[in-house]
């Protein structure tokens, strides 16, 4: 039954993309709200049902438990509201040192205005700033059961750091790069009720260190889940690749050609993670044939549209080089998962674009 909803939803949002209808979380300005995610003031906000999606590109792998996420969002004179809720049928609030594992959620921002860093983790000299919730935080259910594992009062503090405050704000350039902000100031209320988590995170609009908004701008947003009855934690987690968030009632700029379409596309699901800036190449894949990702700026000199469309929609395991040896770490998506065919159209006409004029092989 829960698989058919989840299936049902994503054709509904499926369908609501080929329709050309906005999709994107619009966050409206209300006077005042308060931290219960139950609060009447939520159905004044419009849900944006977001896709998500296993953890497939580095280690370790996982995730896939949660499907669908519903995100709202309000905001006053100070402060954002965003509201995650999906479905869940076991709270799971226990993380100790055994294989108990804490539901969990979160949302990504690029940390510096105006910029789009990859949708993994951010990279280089482009951090991410990410909102993490996780269900263990709050303190009633912190060392349950930790505690006996190490038969000393206070013995589990030393060894695993819990955080007091429900939500955590972190910065990331990159996998294996999260650390924790300097200000902690993300705060977030969780309810379980009837088989889902209903999560409110809010923060000022402005922080001295974390993502700026500012109403009528256009916010990259990506999001995460973790289901800890599926052993989820860490990178086994479900999520999406870059949406958008806008504060106030701006429209969005109306890109008109496939290409200027593709452009953008490329970058919302991060192609350039694992292809290079403008799918030039040089990202290694240990034991890949030739040790790296392909380039994909030339593709239009050898396939044609249609076999490039039929890549990305179905994906493709990477060929080691060495049989014995492990297999290369990163593969390519089955993007037909997520992306409409309007949007893998539209995303093969820009790669047609990269390839330098007049050269051929
Ligand atoms: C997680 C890493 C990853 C991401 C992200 C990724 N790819 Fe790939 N892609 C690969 C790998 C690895 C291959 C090579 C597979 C093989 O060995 O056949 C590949 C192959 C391809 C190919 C075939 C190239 C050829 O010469 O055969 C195309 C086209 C392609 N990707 C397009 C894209 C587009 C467009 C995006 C963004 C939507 C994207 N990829 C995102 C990893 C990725």
């Amino acid at each position: 039954m829960r698989n058919f909803k989840a299936t049902l939803a994503v054709l509904i949002f499926a369908v609501s993309i080929a329709n050309g209808s906005e999709i994107f979380l619009r966050s409206k300005e209300v006077k005042k709200i308060s931290s219960d995610p139950f609060d009447k003031i939520w159905k004044k906000a419009s849900p944006f049902a977001v896709s998500l999606i296993p953890q497939t590109f580095t280690v370790p792998y996982g995730g896939g438990s949660v499907k669908l996420v519903e995100a709202k969002s309000l905001f006053t004179k100070t402060d954002l509201y965003i509201r995650l809720s999906w479905e869940d049928s076991a709270r799971n609030t226990t993380q100790d040192t055994g294989a108990r594992f804490s539901d969990g959620c979160a949302l990504q921002f690029p940390a510096e205005e105006g910029s789009l860093p990859s949708p993994f983790m951010g990279e280089k000299d482009n951090p991410v700033n990410i909102w993490h919730w996780r269900a263990s935080n709050s303190a009633d259910n912190r060392y349950e059961k930790a505690y006996s594992d190490f038969y000393r009062n206070g013995a589990i503090e030393e060894h695993i750091a819990f955080p007091s405050e429900p939500a955590r704000s972190l910065f990331a350039e990159g996998f294996g790069t999260l650390t924790p902000g300097k200000i902690q100031d993300v705060q977030a209320t969780s309810i379980w009720k009837d088989g889902r988590w209903a999560i409110v995170f809010k923060r000022a609009l402005s922080s001295k260190e974390g993502t700026v908004f500012k109403e009528n701008r256009v916010i990259p947003v990506a999001f995460a889940v973790w289901d800890a009855e599926d052993q989820e934690r860490d990178g086994a987690k479900s999520l999406s690749l870059w949406q958008t968030l806008i504060l106030g009632d701006t429209k969005l700029p109306e890109l008109k050609t496939p290409e200027q379409r593709g452009d953008r596309i490329f970058s919302r699901y991060g192609c350039a993670t694992c292809h290079g800036p403008a799918g030039r190449g040089g990202v290694k894949n240990l034991n890949a044939q030739g040790g790296e990702v392909p380039p994909i700026d030339k593709v239009r000199n050898g396939f044609t549209e249609a076999e490039v469309e039929q890549v990305i929609r179905l994906g493709r395991r990477s060929v080691p080089e060495d049989a014995n040896a492990p297999m290369p770490p990163l593969h390519m998506i089955p993007w037909g998962q997520v992306m409409s065919e309007e949007e893998i159209h539209d995303l093969v006409k820009y790669l047609w674009t990269l390839a330098p004029k007049g050269e051929e092989w």
